[in-house]
């Protein structure tokens, strides 16, 4: 009897045991599985030759007129490069900045007057703003208009009507040559 008595402890701390037993085996599966799962994500992170080839990119914009723009996809993304108009220069430069949603002067945001380098992508909810050709709406600043909710840009890409918070974003860019941007 006092052999039976050991074998079963009255606190059901053998129980206790297996709980804890089979609680580590199945952390320790969930630790296997998170780590087979986790690697094949990681390595997906790591950039392919294609995507680190397309992290920079170099536009011919020889063939792009005054007034009218070229869209390019650069890191998945829409980029416009417009060529503005000595009058769309103008507008761009005499606006009062203080007045503006956010505040950038146009000298701020580009880097030869004449063309205007932007990420094609509303700052409101993502969507591509219209106006990148003279054949599309720019809207009542003469810049970009967002169809989606009503956001209209000026001719810098800076935000002037509608719920967009910020101007369209400027990415690094540099000019290689007199007829050729390179972007990233
Ligand atoms: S996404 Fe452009 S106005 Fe809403």
């Amino acid at each position: 009897m006092a052999d039976q008595a050991h074998a079963v402890p009255k606190d059901g701390h053998s129980g206790g045991t297996r709980r804890e037993f089979l609680y580590l085996m199945t952390a320790a599966a969930g630790a296997y599985g998170a780590a087979t799962v986790a690697w094949p994500f990681i390595s997906s992170m790591n950039p392919s030759q294609d995507v680190l080839a397309l992290s920079s990119i170099e536009v011919d914009i020889s063939s792009i007129q005054p007034g009218e723009g070229i869209t390019v996809k650069w890191r998945g993304k829409p980029l416009f490069i417009r060529r503005r108009t000595p009058e769309e220069i103008k507008a761009a430069e005499g606006v009062n900045v203080a007045q503006l949603r956010d505040p950038q002067a146009d000298k701020d945001r580009v880097q030869k007057p004449e063309w205007l380098v932007l990420i094609g992508v509303c700052t409101h909810l993502g969507c591509v703003p219209q106006g990148e050709k003279s054949s599309e709406p720019r809207g009542e600043y003469g810049g970009y208009y967002c169809p989606c909710h009503g956001s209209q840009y000026d001719t810098s890409g800076r935000i002037r009507k509608g719920p967009a918070p910020l101007n369209l974003a400027v990415p690094p860019y540099s000019f290689t040559s007199d007829t050729t941007v390179k972007v990233g």
